[in-house]
C-alpha cells in the first residue's frame, strides 16, 4: 500500500538525487589529486632527508633486510607517496625530512634477514621516536648495543620494542638511562641476560616497562620506585631473586603488576596497599611465603589476582571477599589450609576461581551456587567434605569448568548427579569416601558408547543415503 502511493514519485527523486549528486561526484577525481599534490608540493618540495641520515638507514637496512636493493629501489626513504614499508618520517625545525619510526620484522614491513644483527646505528637517526624489531634476530648471535650515541637527540626516542628475538643475548646496557623520554620499553622474549641494570630506573617518564621472558637474574632493584609514571609492569619468566622491594608501594599509578615464574621469595610487601589503580596482579609460581599484607583489602581497583604456586601454607584470608571488583582469583597450588572462606561468595563478579590443589577441608560454602558470573571453578585435590551444595542449572552451566575430583570426602545430591564428570560419588551409594572412580569411569563409557552409536547412525544413514 504504502509503497505503491509513493511509487509515482520515486523515479522523480531518484533524478534529483542523481542530480544533485552528480557534480560533487565527478569533482572528487578531478579535484582531489591535484590538491593534495599541490599541498605536498608547497610543503615538501624543499625538503629532503639529510644526505648523512639516509646513508645511515641505508646501512641499518643493509644489515637488516634483504626483501628490496634499498638503495636502488627507493633511492628516496621518505618520499611522500612512496615512503619505504615499515618506516614513518616527519618535517624537523630545521624543514627537513627525518625518520620518526622503524618497524621491521612482520610483513607488510620489511623482514628480517638470517644474519640480521642489532644495528647500533639506529641511535644515529637523531629524530627517531619509536623502534619496533619483532622476530628479527633469530639466526646470528646479536647483543643490544647502545654505545655508538652519535648524534642521537636523547630525547627523541619515546618507544622502543624488541620482540621475540631469539638470538638476541647479553645484558641489557645501563647506557639505556640516556633515552630520559622513554615511555614505552618493552625488550620481552628474547634472551637477555644479567641483573636489570639500575640505571633503568633512571628512565622517569617510563610508562611502560616489559622485560618478560628473558634469562634476567639478580634482584628486582629498589630504584624501582623511582617509576612514578610506571603503568605497567611485567618482569615475568626471568630467574629474578630476593623479595619484592617495599619501594614498589611509591609506584602509585600502576595498573597491572606481572611478577610470576621468578625465584622471588619472602612475603608481598604491606607498601602494595597503596597501589590504587591496580587492576591485574599475577605473583604465580615463585616462592613467595604467607601471610598477605593486611592492607590487601584496600586494593579496590583489583579484577584479577594470580598467585599459583607459591608456598603459602596458611589459610585463605577472609579478606580477599572484601576485594568486589575481582573476576579472577586464582590460588592454587600453594598449601593453603582450613575452610574456604564464606566471604569468597561476595564475589559477585568472579568468573574463576581456582584452588585446586592445596590442603582445603570442611564443605563447599552453599553461597558458592549464587555466584552468578562464575565460569570455571577447580576446587580439585583438596580434603573438601560434605554433600556439594550446587543444583542441576548450576552444575549444567559450567559443566566441564568444574572440577571437584579428587576430595574424597565431597558427594552429589542423587537428584543432581546426573551424567556429569566433576569427579564426585553420589551421596549414600558408596560411603567408602575414596571412590570417585566408577562415576567417572561410567560417564567416560557412556559417553564413548553415545559417540559410537552417533557415528554407527552416520554410517547407517549415509548407507540408506546409497539405496
Ligand atoms: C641529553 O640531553 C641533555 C639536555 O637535553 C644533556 O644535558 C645531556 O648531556 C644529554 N645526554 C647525552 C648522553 O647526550
Ligand atoms: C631469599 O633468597 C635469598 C637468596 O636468593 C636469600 O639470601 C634470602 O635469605 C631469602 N630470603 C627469605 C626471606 O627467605
Ligand atoms: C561487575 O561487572 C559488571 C560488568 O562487567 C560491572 O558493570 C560492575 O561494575 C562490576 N561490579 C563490580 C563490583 O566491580
Ligand atoms: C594439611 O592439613 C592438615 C590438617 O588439616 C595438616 O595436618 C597438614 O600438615 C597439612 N599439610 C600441609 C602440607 O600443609
Ligand atoms: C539454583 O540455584 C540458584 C542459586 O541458588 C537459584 O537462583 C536457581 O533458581 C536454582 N535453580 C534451580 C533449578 O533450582
Ligand atoms: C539433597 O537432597 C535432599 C533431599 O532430596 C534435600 O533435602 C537437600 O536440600 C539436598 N541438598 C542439597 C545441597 O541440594
Ligand atoms: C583443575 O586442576 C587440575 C589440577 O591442576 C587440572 O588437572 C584440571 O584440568 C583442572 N580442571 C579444570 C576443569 O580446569
Ligand atoms: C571400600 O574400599 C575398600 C578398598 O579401598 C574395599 O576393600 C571395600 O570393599 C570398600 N567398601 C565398600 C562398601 O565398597
Amino acid at each position: 500500500m504504502c509503497s505503491s502511493s509513493f511509487s509515482p514519485f520515486l523515479p522523480l527523486i531518484l533524478l534529483l538525487l542523481l542530480f544533485f549528486s552528480l557534480p560533487s561526484v565527478l569533482s572528487v577525481p578531478t579535484y582531489s589529486p591535484n590538491h593534495i599534490t599541490s599541498q605536498n608540493h608547497d610543503l615538501l618540495q624543499p625538503n629532503t632527508m639529510p644526505l648523512s641520515e639516509s646513508e645511515t638507514l641505508f646501512k641499518i637496512m643493509d644489515s637488516m633486510s634483504s626483501d628490496q636493493t634499498w638503495r636502488v629501489s627507493y633511492p628516496n626513504p621518505c618520499q611522500p607517496g612512496s615512503t619505504w614499508p615499515g618506516i614513518e618520517c616527519k618535517i624537523g625545525e630545521d624543514n627537513r625530512l627525518h625518520v620518526s619510526r622503524l618497524d621491521f620484522g612482520n610483513p607488510p614491513n620489511p623482514t628480517c634477514k638470517k644474519t640480521a644483527t642489532f644495528p647500533p646505528q639506529i641511535f644515529a637517526l637523531p629524530y627517531l621516536e619509536s623502534v619496533f624489531f619483532f622476530s628479527c634476530f633469530i639466526h646470528t648471535r646479536t647483543e643490544l648495543s647502545v654505545s655508538e650515541m652519535g648524534f642521537l637527540n636523547n630525547a627523541s626516542l619515546q618507544q622502543f620494542s624488541l620482540r621475540s628475538n631469539p638470538s638476541l643475548t647479553g645484558p641489557i646496557p645501563p647506557r639505556i638511562s640516556t633515552f630520559k623520554s622513554l615511555q614505552i620499553l618493552t625488550l620481552s622474549q628474547n634472551q637477555l641476560s644479567g641483573k636489570i641494570p639500575v640505571e633503568l630506573f633512571k628512565l622517569e617518564s617510563l610508562i611502560h616497562l616489559d622485560l618478560s621472558y628473558n634469562m634476567l637474574t639478580g634482584t628486582v632493584p629498589y630504584q624501582l620506585g623511582n617509576l612514578k609514571n610506571l603503568v605497567g609492569l611485567d618482569l615475568s619468566y626471568n630467574m629474578l631473586t630476593g623479595s619484592i622491594p617495599t619501594t614498589i608501594g611509591q609506584l602509585g599509578q600502576l595498573q597491572k603488576l606481572d611478577l610470576s615464574s621468578n625465584l622471588l621469595n619472602g612475603t608481598i610487601p604491606d607498601s602494595i596497599e597503596k597501589l590504587n589503580f591496580l587492576s591485574f596482579m599475577a605473583l604465580s609460581n615463585n616462592r613467595l611465603r604467607g601471610n598477605f599484607p593486611k592492607g590487601m583489602e584496600k586494593l579496590q581497583s583489583l579484577q584479577y589476582f594470580i598467585m599459583d604456586d607459591n608456598p603459602m601454607h596458611i589459610a585463605l584470608p577472609l579478606e580477599f571477599g572484601k576485594l568486589v571488583k575481582l573476576q579472577e582469583l586464582r590460588l592454587a597450588y600453594s598449601g593453603y589450609s582450613g575452610k574456604i572462606p564464606e566471604s569468597f561468595s561476595q564475589l559477585k563478579n568472579l568468573s574463576t576461581l581456582s584452588l585446586q590443589n592445596n590442603n582445603l577441608s570442611g564443605e563447599i560454602p552453599v553461597a558458592f551456587g549464587g555466584l552468578a558470573h562464575i565460569y570455571h571453578l577447580n576446587l580439585s585435590r583438596n580434603f573438601l567434605d560434605g554433600v556439594v551444595p550446587f543444583n542441576s542449572s548450576f552444575l549444567k552451566r559450567l559443566g566441564r569448568n568444574l572440577d571437584l575430583s579428587g576430595n574424597p570426602g565431597l558427594c552429589l545430591n542423587h537428584s543432581e548427579a546426573y551424567s556429569l564428570k566433576i569427579g564426585v560419588d553420589v551421596c549414600g551409594r558408596n560411603n567408602n569416601h575414596s571412590l570417585m572412580q566408577p562415576l567417572t569411569s561410567h560417564s567416560t563409557t557412556t559417553s564413548e558408547l553415545s559417540n559410537q552409536f552417533f557415528l554407527l547412525s552416520l554410517a547407517l544413514g549415509f548407507l540408506g543415503i546409497l539405496h
